[in-house]
This record gives structure tokens, sequence and C-alpha cells, in this order.
């Protein structure tokens, strides 16, 4: 009672001191001639000072020496992307829906599984599919060809079957069935007992039926076929957009799609078509070395055969044998190489991860120059952390310099929202175990330390901006934190991770450019360039001490070894690019048709 009368006796004065202020005549304080003014001195000295800053603080931004550097003819070029990106941001990115028409709504950075129809019709993304982009540090094998091209080379290989743990024909058994893929030899006699192929609600589970037989028959066709064996392999656009259902619901989809994909990918013959059109892919999309994210144990059926070849280094010869036909071709000649980062998955225990890092070692002793470091893959967030893993990962060390091998660590960290749990602290493992680069570091942005600590080590960050997005991390490029990262004096580069299966569909690197360059005002081609140059910088072209491949990363084009040559190259590719820009757009405004 007495705060209320108290309340209100002080309600009371307020109102009284509101009348007298009313009531009493004001003084006229404001002088004639006196207009706020943009010329006003003290106006142009805000001005300059705040643009000053503005320039000042952009020297801290990891991509800075390299823009600062661009010669005349990419700051020519740069300015005509940044009109091009802008006038698409006005005249084709912004259009309003309306009431019952949301889904006509467009806007510049929307969510990339509602902008991916759009992109190809731009301006912009002609500009970006070719660009030189370098290298592709962050790459799951199995998950970069798109699959509709490998749905096709299966049924154009002699001899494919497929089986499903139960028949198709409803919706929700089309989603609950499990399907894979094998090779037979007597194709005609698995032919004659197949009476009721996976569609049909008479198909006996696990009967083996040729690809051939189970496309012509289904619903729809051939296309039917290959849009339900698409969504067994890929997170569709709808589920993409299901940011409400949260980070584990995506990765429990996702993680489902890597059975019937592996599986698709076991018979020698498709997949030496696989890696032709995989390398081409790359070489069509400006990518020049490609590091894949690989476990070493997969194992392939021999071509003309039914069990997998027990040798674990069969895949090997038959990539290798694939990479160098390609690079004997015109094309291929482009074509720098590519490495393989041995990856186990997270979650073993440690006998089973033990085991496998012997392997790893032996095939690091038989091909020395394909394998050339370590990881560990799968859901991060429900995976052991990497302090979990630290005898495992410390005995790998220790063994590894035993034996004179260079296999260093380059962990998938920080790909989480959490801050301060055990996900986000394996940054700090990641660190002190002596990562040379970190896949994506997405919470890296929360750790001042850290940021530091990784800039004075050279560490850069693998950022997959679609990934992160598809799998929930940030709904759209806006939200992504890679500018933090950044304007923090980090060096990143930008990969796809899996692009088969998160959307982007095909190998190459362009969406995810795309996106960085169009949803963030301050990269620019310039900053795009400045990302690409850091792929090759920090590439892991051949065994390198510590101190050498610090070395190598500092000198850039400088140095003498071949990270300097292939800087060099690449170089050279970006200025042809940067005119290509300048002959083809210097009049893009006439072309439509603005002045
Ligand atoms: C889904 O698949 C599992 C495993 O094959 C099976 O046990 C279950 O009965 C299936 N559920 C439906 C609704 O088909
Ligand atoms: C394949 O199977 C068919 C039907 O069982 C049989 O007639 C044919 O001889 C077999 N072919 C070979 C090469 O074994
Ligand atoms: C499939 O065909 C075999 C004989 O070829 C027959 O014994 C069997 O009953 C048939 N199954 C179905 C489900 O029609
Ligand atoms: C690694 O080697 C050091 C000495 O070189 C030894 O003290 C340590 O116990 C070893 N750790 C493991 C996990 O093997
Ligand atoms: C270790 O391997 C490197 C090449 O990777 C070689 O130059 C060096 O001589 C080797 N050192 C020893 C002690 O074998
Ligand atoms: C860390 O936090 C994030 C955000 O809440 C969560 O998604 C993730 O599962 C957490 N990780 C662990 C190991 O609890
Ligand atoms: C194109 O038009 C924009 C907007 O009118 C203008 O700012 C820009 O300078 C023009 N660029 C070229 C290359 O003509
Ligand atoms: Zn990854």
């Amino acid at each position: 009672m007495a705060v209320l009368s108290l309340f209100r006796a002080l309600h009371l004065l307020v109102v009284v001191f509101a009348i007298i202020a009313v009531a009493a005549p004001t003084p006229i304080l404001v002088r004639i001639n006196d207009d706020p003014s943009p010329n006003d001195p003290a106006v142009q000295e805000h001005l300059r000072k705040q643009a000053e800053l503005i320039e000042t603080e952009r020297h801290r931004g990891q991509d800075w020496e390299f823009r600062a550097t661009l010669s005349p003819i990419a700051q020519q070029a740069e300015e005509i992307v940044a009109a091009i990106r802008q006038y698409e941001i006005n005249h084709f990115w912004r259009k309003a829906g309306g009431y019952g028409l949301e889904e006509n709504e467009r806007f510049a950075g929307m969510m990339f599984a509602k902008a991916k129809p759009l992109i190809p019709s731009t301006k912009l993304w002609d500009i970006v599919s070719r660009m030189p982009k370098g290298s592709l540090l962050h790459a799951h094998p199995s998950a970069l060809l798109g699959f509709e091209r490998v749905f096709n080379i299966i049924l154009e290989t002699e001899g494919m079957v497929i089986t499903s743990s139960q028949d198709v024909s409803t919706e929700v058994s089309a989603q609950n069935a499990s399907i894979s893929f094998a090779h037979v030899n007597n194709i005609t006699a698995v032919a004659q007992q197949v009476n009721a192929s996976i569609h049909s609600p008479e198909y006996i589970p696990g009967t083996l039926v040729p690809v051939t037989l189970a496309a012509d028959a289904f619903p729809g066709g051939r296309e039917g076929f290959i849009n339900f064996l698409m969504s067994k392999v890929t997170v569709s656009p709808e589920e993409a957009v299901r940011h409400d259902l949260g980070v584990d619901a995506i990765w429990r989809d996702f993680q489902k799609c890597f059975d019937p994909a592996g599986s698709a990918l076991t018979y020698e013959p498709v997949m030496r078509k696989f890696y032709q059109y995989l390398f081409e892919g790359f070489v069509d999309d400006g990518i020049s070395w490609a590091e894949f994210r690989s476990g070493g144990s997969a194992k392939l059926v021999p071509e003309g055969q039914e069990t997998a070849n027990p040798d674990l280094e069969f895949w090997i010869r038959v990539m290798l044998d694939e990479l160098q036909k390609f690079q004997k071709t015109e094309k291929g000649s482009k074509f720098w190489g590519i490495k393989l980062i041995w990856s186990d998955a997270r979650s073993l225990d440690r006998p089973t991860i033990i085991d496998h890092m012997k392997k790893a070692i032996e095939r690091k002793q038989h091909f020395p120059d394909i394998f050339g470091g370590y990881d560990l893959v799968a859901q991060e967030d429900l995976g052991r952390p990497l302090s979990d893993l630290a005898p495992e990962l410390i005995w790998f060390q220790n063994e590894t310099a035993a034996l004179n091998l260079t296999m260093p660590f380059f962990f998938h960290a920080g790909e989480t929202l959490g801050d301060g749990n055990s996900t986000d602290d394996n940054l700090f493992d990641a660190v002190l175990l002596g990562t040379r680069r970190i896949g994506h570091g997405f919470s890296l942005y929360k750790h001042p330390l850290l940021m530091d600590m990784i800039n004075e080590k050279k560490i850069m960050i693998e950022v997959c901006p679609i990934s992160n997005e598809v799998l929930r991390l940030n709904t759209d490029i806006m939200h992504h934190p890679m500018p933090a990262m950044v304007s923090h004096g980090v060096a990143v580069a930008i990969s796809n991770d899996d692009p088969a299966i998160l959307g982007q569909d095909g190998p190459g690197l362009s969406y995810d450019f795309y996106e960085t360059i169009q949803g963030f005002d301050d990269v620019g081609l310039g900053g795009l360039g400045a990302f690409a140059h850091n792929s090759i910088r920090w590439s892991n072209f051949e065994d390198q001490n510590q101190d050498d491949w610090v070395r190598d990363i500092n000198l850039g084009a400088t140095g003498t070894g071949i990270k300097a040559k292939r800087l060099q190259e690449w170089q050279t590719q970006w200025e042809a690019y940067c005119q290509w820009i300048v002959d083809e757009y210097s009049d893009w405004n006439a072309t439509i048709g603005i002045q």
C-alpha cells in the first residue's frame, strides 16, 4: 500500500510539472539561416572520419592484402561485377509476393533451396561459374557427383540389379525402404526369377531386380524410377528449408543417404565412369585440385564379377588409373590432381579406430603421394568429442612420427550451434593437436583467443556455406558467420562438402561461390578471388613438415616450391578471367537497356 501511494504521489507531481512546462513561454533558441547542411565542415569531417574508420578496419580483414593489390583490370572487373550484382538485387531478386502468393516472394539472400532454380538465369551466375576457383579442399567423394548422373550410369551398365527391404508401393513404404545396388553376371537368370518389381505390393523383400526392368516397370517409367531413387539419396528442397525441425532431424535424413549412395558406387565400371564425370566436372567448374575426406576401407567389385575384391587398395588403383587417363586428355591437362584425407567415423570405439589408423598408416606407406592427412567425420554433435579421442589421436601422431610419415590432422570442428559445450570445445582440441585446416569452424567466431591462435599458427577454415545452411546451422547465407571470421583476419576458403546430397547437385563450387558473393555486400569479386587464392595457399600438394608448410603459406606466389608455382598459374588464369569480364560486360548497361 505504502509503495502504491508513493507512486501515485510521484505521478501527480510529474503531471503538475508537465502542466507548468507547457504553460511557461519557451524562448526561441534556433538561429535563422542555420539549416542542417551536408556542406557543414563538421558534417564533412564526420563523414571523412567514418570512411577512414571503415578503411582502417578493413585492413584487419584476411582478404585485405589480396584486394589491395588487384591489378587495374581486376579492379575494373570488380566494379563491373559490383554494379551487376546490385542491379540484380534491385531488379531480379526484389519481387513482392502478396497475399496468398507468399511463395512468389523473392529477395536477395533467400534460402538456397528456394533461390537455386532462379540463380542460373542471373548474369552474376554466368560470371561466377567461369571463375578459376583454385582448390576444392573439403568434400566427401561419394556425395560429389550428381546422383541423376550416377543412376544413369547404373542403368547403362550391364548386369546391375536393385534390391529393396520392402516393396515401395505406398508413400510410407517408399520412404521407409532401404535400397541397394549390386552387379550380377547372369542378368537373364535374375530377370527370369522376378515376378514383381519393387513398386509392386507383391514384391518379395530382398529379391534382386535388374535395374532396367525395375525402371521400365516403375510408375512414371524411368523418370519416375529416377525420382524415387533421388528421394533416397538427397535432402529435398522441402526438407532443406524446415529449420523449425532442428539439426538432429536433418542429420538423420542426411546420414540415411549415404548407404544407398555408397552401394551405388561399388562396381568397378560404374566407379570408372563416376571418376571420369567427376574430374571433368571439376575442370568445367574451374577447379584445379581436390582433397577428399575419404574412408580408406571402401571395397570394389571388379568388372565382370559379383563379389568385392578383398584388396583394400583395389579402389585406389582404379581411381588413380582414371585420374592419369584424365590428365592425359586436353581438358585434364589443366587438372593438378587429388589428395585423400583418411577419415573415420567419429562414433567408432577405441579399438576400431586404432585398427583403422593402422590401415591408414599402411596405405600411406604404399601410396605416399595420395594420402595426406587424417580426420574424423559424421555428426559432430552426437559423435565422440576430440578430447575423448585424444588417446587415439596422440597415439597416431607418435606412430606416424616414429615411422617418419607426414599425416597431419585436418579436423572437422565447430560444426555446431553450441557455445561452450563439448562440440564447440572441439575447436580447442583441433588447434592444440596441430590441425592444419579446420572443416567448417562454424562456431569459431565466438572465440577471440582461438581466432588469434589460428591466425598466428596459419590455420585455414574450410567454409561450406550451403552445407551449413541445409544442415540447419544458418537459416540462409546472410546468417552465416563467414564475414565475422574474415574480418577478424581468419583465412577461409569456400568448399561444397556434400553437394550431390545437399542440393548443389554437381561437384562444382559455383553455387557456394555465388551464395557468398551474392549474399555479402563486402565480398565482391576481389573477396572471391582472395578465397580462391587461399584455397591454393592451403592446399596439401606435398608432404611437408610443419615449418615448411607454414613457410610456403607465408611466401605464397613468391616461394620456390610447387605451391608457389601453382599460385602463379592461378594468378595467370585470374587475370585472364578478369579481362574476360571486362571484355564481356563493360557495356552490360546497354545490353539490359539502362543508362
Ligand atoms: C520400416 O523399415 C523397418 C526396417 O526394415 C521395418 O522393421 C518396419 O516395419 C518398416 N515400417 C514400415 C511402416 O514400413
Ligand atoms: C544365364 O541364365 C540362363 C537362364 O537361367 C541360362 O539359360 C544361361 O545359360 C545362363 N548364361 C550363362 C552364361 O551362364
Ligand atoms: C513368382 O513366380 C514363381 C514361379 O515362377 C511362383 O512360384 C511364385 O508363386 C510367384 N510369386 C508371386 C508372388 O507371384
Ligand atoms: C607418445 O610418445 C611420447 C614420447 O615420445 C610418450 O611419452 C607418450 O606416452 C606417447 N603417447 C602415446 C599415446 O603413445
Ligand atoms: C623422412 O622423410 C623425409 C621425406 O618425407 C625425408 O626427406 C627424410 O630424410 C626422412 N627422415 C628419416 C630420418 O628417414
Ligand atoms: C551443443 O549445443 C548445440 C546447440 O544447442 C546442440 O545442437 C549440440 O547437440 C550440443 N552438443 C552436445 C555434445 O551436447
Ligand atoms: C552502369 O549503370 C550504373 C547505374 O546507372 C552506373 O552507376 C555505372 O557506372 C554503369 N556502368 C557502366 C560500366 O557503364
Ligand atoms: Zn564435411
